[in-house]
């Protein structure tokens, strides 16, 4: 009785929550309208049909063409649980071999496949892992190595450039074993290109440095390469160079790539025997799961060449930047490596929030300046950043219309001003 009280007194002094719709238009965040598309006041992508939507939230928002639907349709397809889907079995030693790996995994996301490769190098409660502090791993995967796998992490600083300094890596590693104090240290996780710093893409050297490392004390590494092929490409090498360095690897299919969904886990063939297992432990057992497989075979085989196209829009964007009057934005041009550029607002009275409201919606006299209504949409990012990422859902003519509206935008920025 006095808890039921208490509980309806407490509950009570809490505000209602708003929907998120209003609470995220509240903080001028028109990301976040991405979650509630479609719902009243909150317009999704391409709702409006004179207005142009630019989406450059991510490139996990890639919707398979033609030719990809055509091959999912056709797709020969057989229960791959039971190891029998023939598009699959073809999907997974098409990856193996263009990533020099003994073998490979179709797993539904990358996450999950993150997970599973946890699970299989730390297979002991206590053991532990090393990652960067804002890998994605750590940051956006919901700590799952621990809450699913039992599994311990400890940071590394990461620098700009996605690496890490050697020396902290050294000094993280655990001697304690087996003395109870202590976890064990299994793994080294990197990331290859970095998300959060900006699609930096890690030099080989730096990995071959951390290979060494791991080989001296006997650990793994493993790369989390959800844009491992825009890693190669700005690089000008095969995957198989970059993962030379690495135990094992998970690139996914659904980004960059263009497939609806999917991950390939790979690495040495015991590994991914061990990892058909965890697999099916966490869920992501599939059946018929050719008709994806088929968009997969399709994003590794045809997809790679064009993603120098993203690299190179993503750097005409930067440049504009750059030459916007007034001159509003600040870039490292170093950094705009591949599809993921990170920018910088020189107006401390701007904030990102507002860059990307003012860009995401169709302001005053728009469609006048720039001949139509164009949303560009893009998030508020790590460190006071605006982030936009491109894909193959994103001409060089969208390209050159983001351009537009961030002109006028700034241009409109400094009439209030004046
Ligand atoms: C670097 C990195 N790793 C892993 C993931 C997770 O992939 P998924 O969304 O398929 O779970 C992402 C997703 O954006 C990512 O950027």
């Amino acid at each position: 009785m006095f808890l039921k009280a208490f509980s309806c007194r407490v509950l009570a002094s809490f505000p209602r929550r708003k929907p998120l719709c209003a609470q995220y238009a509240a903080l001028g965040h028109p990301k976040r309208s991405y979650y509630n598309a479609g719902k009243p006041g909150c317009p999704g992508p391409g709702e409006a049909a004179h207005v142009r939507v630019v989406d450059l939230r991510s490139d996990t928002v890639t919707k398979p063409g033609p030719a990809m639907r055509q091959a999912m349709a056709q797709a020969e397809v057989g229960d791959d649980v039971m190891g029998e889907d023939p598009t699959v079995n073809e999907l997974q030693k098409l990856a193996a071999e263009m990533f020099g790996m003994e073998a490979s995994l179709f797993v539904p996301s990358g996450t999950m496949s993150n997970l599973i490769a946890v699970m299989v190098h730390c297979r002991e409660r206590s053991d532990e892992m090393i990652v960067g502090d804002l890998s994605h791993m750590h940051i956006y995967e919901q700590g799952g190595s621990a809450q699913l796998a039992g599994v311990h992490a400890t940071t590394v600083t990461t620098r700009p450039d996605g690496t890490f300094d050697l020396k902290q890596l050294e000094s993280k590693i655990r001697h304690g074993y087996p003395d109870p104090h202590y976890p064990r240290t299994r793994l080294i996780c990197v990331e290859n290109t970095h998300n959060i710093q900006g699609g930096r893409v890690l030099p080989l050297p730096f990995l071959q440095e951390v290979r060494a490392l791991a080989d001296r004390y006997g650990l793994s590494v493993h790369m989390d390469g959800a844009r491992l092929m825009n890693a190669a490409v700005a690089l000008g090498v095969p995957p198989s160079s970059i993962l030379q360095h690495m135990h094992t690897v998970s690139v996914c299919l659904s980004k960059g790539l263009g497939s609806p969904v999917g991950t390939m886990l790979a690495g040495p063939r015991d590994f991914i025997s061990r990892a058909v297992r965890c697999r099916k432990a966490v869920g992501g057992g599939m059946r018929q799961a050719g008709v994806l497989a088929a968009a997969g075979k399709l994003s590794l085989l045809e997809m790679v060449g064009r993603l120098e196209d993203d690299h190179h829009n993503a750097k005409t964007f930067a440049l504009a930047l750059l030459d916007c009057e007034p001159s509003l934005f600040d870039v490292d041009m170093s950094a705009v490596e591949t599809n993921i550029l990170r920018f910088r607002i020189k107006d401390p009275a701007l904030s990102p929030p507002e860059v990307c409201a003012l860009m995401g919606q169709v302001g005053e006299g728009e469609e006048a300046a720039l001949g139509q209504g164009v949303r560009v949409l893009m998030f508020p990012h790590y460190e006071n950043s605006i982030r936009a990422v491109w894909h193959l859902g994103i001409s060089p003519e969208d390209t050159q219309l983001a351009i537009k509206k961030m002109q006028f935008v700034a241009g409109q920025h400094l009439n209030s001003r004046t």
